[in-house]
């Protein structure tokens, strides 16, 4: 938690044990454990954080959804730790920031999806200015992993790396189907990251009234009766929690998110169910809880840039092929024809402008398209217009589908990266660098 409008903090990325449904694992974590310590912060704070690499391969801390400069010591993705060195990050969240879920994970890429599949993640919450009136706020990190007989990591296959890695287990805040209790009339404030590698979560909560209050930094005006919610790899939801008496199961049901045409087309997509976490709602007897029945204030909607002027428009197309694979290159995966080199740039843009982006997905496959730094609002979704904005950090770009958004590129300057948020698709190439100036 920040004081004084500081946060400093000191993460310390390692392997370690942890118990995961009554057994040993042999993962890897920040301070020990999984996920890694929840930072506090409110806008205009300055943090510091100095994170020691305690693995066997270069790491490094990316802030994932801050609107930071993406420069120096601050969310920089090209800084690289290597095995036993320390790094001191420092950096100053505009006194404009906006309150939400984010979180932190590593960005060195080749190793991204090892590390986080190993348990390196954690949540930041940029505090509400105005308090939301719940009885209870909870932070909910969703991961997943595999684990092998005798409880060490499962290293991913050829065919894993390709669809994108998927666990066996899936964890709550590090636990296997945690009991979560609620009182009847009660409304709480569920703040959910997805931090899997690749598995997408379509959540529901069957029996109790959910209201999502936003996506990502993003906000409704007023939250949306909803009956789910998708998130994909990198995505967060604010929820709200009306409870209703009885049993009820936070479930991620089945999301079909296509197949990469190889091996046979099979996998790719989440076919299972899987129960997250049980949640029991007990009656709450006589007397009502205030906070329950409080109004929700009316929420900050950004500046809507469907009315901006777009100052350039450009296309990006996403692929995977045998191409690269047939070549000796990487495993074929592009963008605009091309995998990742982090001494090229692909995307010079002039700061302070407002872009159009065309996200062109021409493989079978979903991919969940993620810009460090600047928020995206969505336009067009396969030629449709929405109906309404959102600051969105993490859009899905549907298998064949085409996807419009426009972005504004403000409040900083300087080089970072754009990416396929299944992590094994970016440490394959499917990543592009952004210069702004
Ligand atoms: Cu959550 Cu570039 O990553
Ligand atoms: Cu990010
Ligand atoms: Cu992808």
């Amino acid at each position: 938690k920040s004081r004084d409008g500081v946060l400093e903090v000191t993460l310390d990325a390692a392997p370690g044990q942890v118990r995961i449904g009554g057994r040993n694992a042999a993962t890897l974590g920040y301070n020990g454990g999984l996920p890694g310590p929840t930072l506090r912060v409110r806008a205009g704070d300055r943090v510091a954080v100095t994170l020691h690499n305690g693995l066997a391969d270069p790491t490094n801390l990316h802030t994932h959804g801050l609107h930071v400069s993406p420069e120096g010591k601050s969310d920089n993705p090209f800084v690289m730790i290597e095995p036993g060195d320390s790094f001191d990050y420092e950096f100053r969240l505009p006194a404009d920031h906006p309150p939400g879920l984010y979180w932190y994970h590593p960005h060195h890429h080749g190793v991204v999806a090892a590390q986080v599949f190993g348990g390196l993640y954690g949540a930041i919450v940029v505090e509400d200015p105005l308090p939301i009136p719940v009885t209870r706020e909870r932070v909910l990190v969703v991961s997943d992993l595999t684990l092998n007989a005798e409880g060490s990591l499962a290293r991913a296959t050829v065919a894993e790396r390709m669809h994108g890695r998927e666990g066996e287990l899936v964890l709550v805040n590090g636990q296997l189907n945690p009991a979560v209790d609620i009182r009847s009339g009660e409304r709480e404030r569920w703040r959910i990251v997805n931090a899997c590698v690749s598995r997408y979560l379509r959540l529901r909560l069957d029996g109790q009234e959910l209201r999502l209050l936003g996506l990502d930094s993003g906000r409704f005006g007023k939250p949306k009766k909803v009956d789910e919610v998708l998130l994909a790899p990198g995505n967060r939801a604010d929820l709200l929690v009306t409870a209703t008496e009885g049993v009820a199961a936070l479930r991620a049901v089945p999301y079909d998110r296509g197949d990469d045409g190889m091996m046979g087309g099979s996998g790719g997509s989440s076919p299972s169910e899987v129960t997250l976490a049980t949640v029991t709602v007990a009656d709450a007897g006589s007397g009502g809880n205030a906070n329950a029945l409080a109004p929700i204030p009316r929420q900050a909607t950004p500046p809507d840039l469907r009315g901006a002027t777009v100052t350039a428009r450009r296309e990006f197309v996403f692929e995977m092929g045998m191409g690269g694979m047939m070549g000796g290159g990487g495993m074929g995966f592009t963008i605009n024809g091309r995998e990742f080199d982090g001494a090229r740039v692909d995307t010079t843009v002039q700061g302070g402008s407002v872009e159009e982006w065309t996200l062109t997905n021409a493989s079978r496959m979903d991919h969940p398209l993620h810009l460090h730094v600047w928020p995206m609002q969505v336009i067009e979704r396969a030629g449709r217009a929405v109906d309404s904005v959102l600051w969105q950090d993490v859009i899905n770009v549907p298998a064949r589908s085409v996807v419009l958004v426009r972005i504004a590129f403000t409040g900083f300057t300087g080089k970072t990266v754009y990416h396929c948020h299944i992590l094994d698709h970016e440490d394959n190439g499917m990543m592009g660098v952004i210069d702004v100036r």
